[in-house]
């Protein structure tokens, strides 16, 4: 089984193991399997990838720098990767891993993580 549907098995078992949470639960799941590797478990960019990476993965805690990001912005870049707002190829596309509302969820659970505190 590649990783890519290691991934989608994970998630799939994650979301099985907890159907009454709704999106938000469901966007904190998608993060913790898709996007934790590089952004952290806790979402302050310091993924285990990392170290090794060229680009440093945005630091989604931060409130300073994800302030200045519109939801919009959030949801390009969660669909089509890094290239689509001229960021790095090293920021992912998701366009066929997850749904738009899967991606919504997603945007909305970024701005508890930077800006809700
Ligand atoms: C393979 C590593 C990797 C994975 C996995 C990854 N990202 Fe990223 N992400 C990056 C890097 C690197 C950047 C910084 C790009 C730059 O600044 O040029 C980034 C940037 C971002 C940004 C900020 C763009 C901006 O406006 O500065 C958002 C939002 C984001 N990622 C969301 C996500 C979400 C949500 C997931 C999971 C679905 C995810 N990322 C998975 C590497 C990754």
């Amino acid at each position: 089984m590649g990783l890519h549907n290691l991934y989608r098995a994970a998630v799939a078992a994650l979301l099985m193991s907890a159907p009454l949470l709704g999106s938000a639960g469901e966007a904190a799941a998608l993060y913790e399997v898709y996007c934790t590797q590089c952004h952290g478990v806790s979402g302050d960019g310091n993924g285990i990838n990392a170290p090794h990476m060229s680009v440093q993965p945005r630091d989604h805690t931060d409130p300073t720098e994800m302030g200045t990001r519109t939801d919009d912005d959030l949801f390009k870049v969660i669909k089509h990767g890094g290239k689509a707002i001229n960021k790095s190829v090293l920021m992912p596309a998701w366009e066929h891993n997850m749904t738009d509302e899967q991606i919504h969820a997603l945007v909305d659970h970024l701005r508890e993580m930077c800006c809700s505190k």
